[in-house]
């Protein structure tokens, strides 16, 4: 007989699930960015594993990334376009977190060529005395508004005294109202930019 505990139980599962239940499916997603052409290994249970996500593309295209050494922060990291793209320069730092594990194994593989450092890490594994020049985020606006502003809260105030964060936000996912809640919490806020119903923001100290 087959008991009703035996099986893999079915939940509803998001691209944030710790530890995804659904099939590894590996697929490469291959895009350019001033001229240089990147083929990363993605997957199934991990956020747009089957193409670079159309936000990430507008926040690759419409930031510089940065032009000297420092240390910077991929908030929500996915498969790792974004820390793929920061570690290009060999100065650069390179924190790539995420709560999915998958997601993290597929960063760390996708960077590890990288001429730049990446830590690949979960939140709790960042030590706490390590600051951002620059965050860098496509963040998890599905977690819910609380979950999103406490991960905010977290993670800004880690900038440096003139740290910059660049964050995508779809328009109709509230880039507006997310800016209001910033700017309410003293932050600076700037569209930086806005393309194909994502917003660009730059976030700074006030
Ligand atoms: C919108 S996806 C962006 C993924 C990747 N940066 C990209 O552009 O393809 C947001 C990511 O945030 C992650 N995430 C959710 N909650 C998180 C948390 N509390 N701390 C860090 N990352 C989290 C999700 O697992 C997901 O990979």
């Amino acid at each position: 007989m087959v008991g009703m505990s035996e099986g893999p139980v079915e939940q509803p599962e998001h691209y944030f699930s710790e530890r995804p239940a659904v099939g590894d499916r590996e697929r490469v997603v291959e895009f350019e960015l001033d001229g240089v052409g990147y083929e990363l290994t993605a997957s199934t249970g991990v956020f747009s594993g089957t193409r670079l996500d159309p936000g990430t593309s507008v926040l690759l295209r419409k930031v510089v990334p940065p032009d000297a050494a420092g240390v910077f922060l991929d908030l929500g990291c996915g498969y790792g376009p974004i820390s793929a793209v920061l570690a290009r320069r060999p100065d650069a730092e390179v924190w790539a977190v995420d709560v999915n594990r998958r997601a993290l194994e597929l960063t760390r593989r996708n960077t590890d060529r990288s001429p730049g450092t990446v830590h690949v890490a979960t939140p709790r594994e960042v030590p706490e005395a390590v600051r951002f020049d620059e965050i860098w985020s496509n963040p998890p606006i599905k977690v819910g508004k609380a979950a999103l502003h406490e991960l905010l809260a977290t993670w800004l105030p880690r900038l440096t005294d003139d740290g910059v964060a660049w964050l995508v936000v779809s328009k109709h996912l509230g880039a507006d109202s997310l800016s209001r809640w910033l700017a309410d919490r003293d932050w600076s806020v700037e569209k930086h930019a806005s393309a194909k119903g994502f917003r660009i923001l730059r976030v700074s100290r006030t």
